[in-house]
């Protein structure tokens, strides 16, 4: 079924300069972006963002790396969008994500990991909505 899922590429990919190779991995494999803006997250941004993992560990950390630098945020589109941008991206940490995936390819750390993907449609649906108003995606 065709699906939405918020895609962010994190502040090390965009540093890398990687926004456009990541970006047409999604486009290749049939996922369209219908939104997408640059934003530099504040800690309370981010926080609110990944408000199910506060009480981890690496809640600090996440949102430190997060806050570090401007990231892509977009909703792709597509048949089955959710899994296909979790197959593109690969494991959470690169040192286990399979070869060819955009972790495996482009991030370093379990913290900086180049991308996050929606990992159900409840989230997909909150987070979309967290960064994007309705009139903000156009559906194509
Ligand atoms: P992401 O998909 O953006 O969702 C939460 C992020 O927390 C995850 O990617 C990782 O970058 C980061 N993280 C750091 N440590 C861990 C961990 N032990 N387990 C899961 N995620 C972690």
């Amino acid at each position: 079924a065709t699906e939405r899922t918020l895609s962010i590429i994190k502040p090390d990919a965009v540093a890398k300069n990687a926004i456009g190779e990541i970006i047409s991995r999604f486009e290749k494999a049939g996922l369209k972006v219908v939104a997408a803006k640059m934003l530099h997250l504040s800690e309370e941004q981010a926080g609110g963002f990944y408000a199910e993992h506060k009480e981890r560990p690496f809640f600090k950390d996440l949102v430190g790396f997060m806050t570090s630098g401007p990231v892509v945020v977009q909703v792709l589109e597509g048949d089955d969008a959710i899994a296909k941008n979790r197959d593109l991206m690969g494991a959470t940490n690169p040192k286990e994500a399979a070869p060819g995936t955009i972790r495996a390819d482009f991030a370093e750390t379990i913290d900086a990991n180049a991308v996050h993907g929606s990992d159900s449609p409840a989230s997909a649906e909150r987070e979309v909505a967290y960064f994007f108003s309705a009139d903000e995606i156009c559906p194509r």
